[in-house]
């Protein structure tokens, strides 16, 4: 039996990047039809509870994904286990999640953009400080990976 492909995207407050990512991943299996289970969270506590910032709902909506409902939550020692892949966004939160990480965690953990071949080691720049306008980049490199990550999965 093969393990059922279960990602989790973890960038630092969970209502901006990384909510996109799992946003984008969900989309893009769902077009390949593949079945998986997809979830985000955040390295820090700040925004637990909170729904994505309104500029990432605003930017899921435009791309046919609706995001409102989702609840940001910190990134708990469970996640090492359910998960069979976690998605860093930036390298501040790779390093966070190693940290973290307790010692019989199984998830493959790695950068985000490490999917996309020619944009290893890069980062999901942090849009929370900027317009609107650039979180519209964010959803293009998290949907750049997203089909890169299922194109790998689907290989398997
Ligand atoms: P995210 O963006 O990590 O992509 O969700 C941020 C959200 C909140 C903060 C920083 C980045 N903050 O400092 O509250």
């Amino acid at each position: 039996m093969t393990t059922k492909p279960a990602v989790l995207f973890v960038c630092l407050g969970n209502i901006c990047r990384s909510p996109l990512a799992e946003a984008a991943f969900r989309k893009a299996a769902d077009e390949a039809d593949l079945n998986v289970e997809a979830d985000s969270a955040g390295t820090a506590a700040y925004h637990v509870g909170a729904p994505p910032d309104p500029r990432s709902i605003a930017t899921a909506a435009k791309n046919g994904v609706d995001i409102a409902h989702c609840q940001g939550r910190q990134i708990e020692h469970a996640d090492f286990t359910r998960f069979t892949h976690i998605f860093a966004m930036d390298h501040s939160n790779l390093k966070n999640i190693r940290t973290v990480a307790p010692s019989d965690a199984t998830a493959k953990i790695t950068l985000l953009l490490d999917a996309v071949p020619g944009r290893e080691g890069a980062e999901i720049a942090d849009p929370y400080y900027d317009g609107e306008e650039n979180f519209a980049y964010t959803w293009e490199d998290a949907w750049m990976a997203a089909q890169a990550i299922i194109r790998k999965l689907q290989t398997k």
